[in-house]
């Protein structure tokens, strides 16, 4: 009932700016409200971004989540395509990451240790031995500093966070920015910044949870997806790269063409064994490596919802949502349960700090850190 209610005032809102024709109007296509208070007291808002087709994003500063993607299908209806939360609430005590900014370093390292000019920095433990996702209290539990920066008749909003020396274990003082922008195009790109005044290392993502039927409609193992990548990173038991770069030739790894998500997950392959499913590090093929390229294309056939990955980034980490089991209740009371909905991280390789053979993620002072993904929705 309340997600119909959300979605009932935004689209109030999408057809209030579809009427917007000039620009000092074109400032709605940026709506700010209060999304509740934080366990230490401080106003958390929700920003809803809309573009002039129609397509809104809703973000909120309490880990820069994205909180809802509301896109059209295929008879031009709009609806949501990503698994969150109606409140702040539900964001505060969230175990899964749904739609969260990812830091200081996304994905694990190994025994939450590595190495900088030969000293040891240990990081809090929050996967077994390893540290995941930026450790205990990581970026997707900050309060981050918002502003409309909207220019073009396109809406961004910056969203800005200071990662003390110390925190988690990482050292240096981190300073970050990240921009979402919702194009005309309908693409949400997100532009991540970080500076830093000691030599640390940095994996900025998003954890978006997709289900482009929409959350609520069932597993997304009917999705088709395609994946730029020739070769994968191999796991252990752990989920910690094995350090070897293996083709995806002949495995349930290969989606060098389009292949549906449940294909071959169950198989009997020891690393789908590993991870319960698709949790693991693709490499992605690149024609130009400092530029944006595909990463990953997912057809939903039953909505017509296409979404395409751009990433300037190394790899992408493909997860199927194994670790949902249907306790957690999501936007509208909905259950949400194992595998139905996919993850495309954009990333560097997991446990890159201690592998010196996977590309850097090394950030040292003077230097700026700088990734772009974009994420677009199409129809067909
Ligand atoms: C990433 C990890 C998964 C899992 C999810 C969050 O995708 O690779 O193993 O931890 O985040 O539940």
């Amino acid at each position: 009932m309340k997600a119909r209610l959300t979605i009932a005032l935004l689209l109030g809102v999408a057809s209030m700016s579809a009427t917007c024709a000039n620009s000092a109007e074109m400032a709605k296509a940026m709506e700010k409200k209060s999304f509740g208070t934080t366990p230490d007291g401080k106003t958390a808002d929700l920003y809803t971004l809309t573009n002039k087709n129609g397509m809104q994003v809703a973000i909120t500063n309490y880990g820069g989540a994205i909180v809802s993607i509301i896109v059209p299908d295929k008879n031009g209806k709009l609806g949501d395509v990503v698994l969150g939360y109606d409140t702040l609430d539900g964001y505060v005590t969230d175990k899964n990451y749904f739609g969260a900014l990812i830091g200081r370093y996304g994905n694990r390292i190994g025994n939450a240790q590595f190495k900088i000019d030969g000293i040891t920095y240990t990081l809090a433990k929050n996967n077994g031995k390893n540290s995941l996702h930026g450790g205990i209290k990581g970026f997707n539990k900050a309060l981050w500093d918002a502003k409309d920066i909207s220019r073009n008749g396109e809406p961004a909003l910056e969203l800005k966070y200071t990662s003390k020396d110390g925190e988690e274990g990482f050292p240096g003082n981190l300073s970050v920015t990240v921009v979402y922008t919702l194009t005309n195009k309908n693409e949400l790109k997100i532009d991540y910044s970080a500076t830093t005044d000691k030599k640390t290392v940095v994996n900025l993502t998003n954890h978006s949870y997709f289900n482009l039927s929409g959350p609520g409609s069932g597993d997304i193992l009917k999705s088709v997806l395609r994946v730029n990548a020739d070769k994968f990173t191999p796991v252990d038991s752990d989920l910690i790269p094995t350090g070897e770069l293996k083709s995806v030739a002949g495995t349930p790894f290969d989606f060098r063409e389009p292949t549906e998500i449940g294909a071959r997950i169950d198989s009997d392959d020891e690393q789908l064994k590993l991870g319960k499913g698709y949790d693991h590090n693709f490499v992605l093929n690149k024609e130009k490596p400092a530029g944006l390229s595909l990463a990953a294309r997912v057809e939903d056939p039953a909505s017509g919802r296409v979404l395409e990955v751009w990433t300037t980034e190394p790899g992408v980490q493909f997860y199927t949502a194994n670790f949902l089991d249907g306790s957690v209740h999501g936007k509208g009371g909905i259950a949400y349960g194992k595998r139905t909905a996919f993850c495309l991280e954009t990333q560097h390789f997991p446990d890159s700090p201690n592998k010196p053979s996977f590309p850097s993620v090394l950030l040292s002072p003077g230097q700026k850190y700088h990734t772009t993904t974009v994420y677009k929705f199409a129809t067909k």
